[in-house]
């Protein structure tokens, strides 16, 4: 079982997008993956299909989700938490979904160290049940942040490469080096691998692509010394289409959100995403 994360301190770089469309890739693949959202805006839970109610009274993830594996060592674990998505993949695959509650209960999860090794412990408990765990981390360095990267092999860092981007990156090495590493260490954890910077809504501009994005990555690697990887994923109206689909019932709405597999598995976005997946796949020698 091999556990990735994807991290970065800023929002809205595409963690989500990526994080979700590469567990479903590598679904598609056949390769057994769970999907843990770690980020209190449940971006991932709802993108895969989970939050399909529209009233609070129908919300069947408040019971249920990865803040209960984060309580206690003794009770709840992965396979009372966890669910399949819905009409999201094919295959479906497994989800730990977060809930706006992680923001009530963070202070309370904060105060006790433990709270930062059980999902790393209750997942080893499950580690003939899948090749990949797949985490959306959120844009910060709280516990739930924290709980993230001390859980994960690998880390896998999206980014625009856009200025305010890269001026985050020396934070999230140093969170990397400081607190995570360290912690790591105590519980004899090797260091967390970084894959590298997943260069993510890429513009297809060709002046952009030929001009700037070389030097944008240059810059990147001299300056931080952090890989980039060779895949990219293109900033696509297709990837953010798939996400906001809607099913209509009656007179309702509903959210009907699609991988982007699913949603066109020949569009220039799935191909990316069986790049990246392949890449990983040869950057963590799985076969
Ligand atoms: N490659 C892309 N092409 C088009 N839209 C994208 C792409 N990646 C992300 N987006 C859109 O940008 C917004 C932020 O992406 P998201 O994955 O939620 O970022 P994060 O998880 O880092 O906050 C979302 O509305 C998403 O649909
Ligand atoms: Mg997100």
């Amino acid at each position: 079982m091999k556990t990735i994360a994807f991290y970065h301190n800023k929002g809205g770089v595409g963690k989500t997008t990526a994080s979700i469309n590469l567990a479903a890739a590598l679904r598609q693949m056949n390769y057994r993956v769970l999907l843990i959202d770690l980020d209190a805006q449940a971006n991932a839970t709802f993108a895969t299909g989970l939050v399909k109610f529209q009233f609070d009274e129908e919300d069947d993830i408040k019971a249920r989700n990865i803040s209960h594996l984060l309580e206690s060592s003794e009770f709840h674990f992965i396979p009372e938490i966890v669910r399949q998505s819905q009409y999201f993949n094919d295959p479906e695959l497994d989800i730990i979904p977060a809930h706006v509650d992680l923001i009530e209960k963070q202070d309370k999860l904060t105060k006790y160290t433990a709270t930062r090794i059980r999902l790393n412990n209750k997942l080893k408990l499950v580690d003939d049940r899948y090749d990949f765990v797949i985490i959306d981390a959120p844009p910060s360095r709280d516990v739930y942040a924290q709980v993230a990267l001390i859980t994960a092999d690998y880390l896998i860092i999206p980014s625009d490469l856009k200025p305010f981007a890269n001026q985050g990156l020396p934070t999230v090495q140093q969170f990397v080096k400081e607190e995570i590493n360290e912690t790591r260490q105590s519980m004899g954890k090797n260091n967390l691998k970084v894959l590298g910077i997943l260069p993510s809504k890429v513009s297809t501009n060709s002046k952009y692509l030929d001009y700037v994005l070389p030097r944008q990555k240059n810059a990147v690697i001299e300056q931080y010394g952090i890989p980039i990887l060779d895949s990219m994923v293109f900033e696509r109206v297709a990837l953010s289409n798939c996400l906001n689909k809607t099913l209509q019932v009656g007179d309702m709405l509903y959210p009907d959100p699609k991988s982007i597999f699913k949603f066109d598995s020949n569009s220039d976005s799935a191909k990316e995403f069986i790049k990246l997946a392949n890449e990983v796949l040869k950057k963590v020698e799985v076969s």
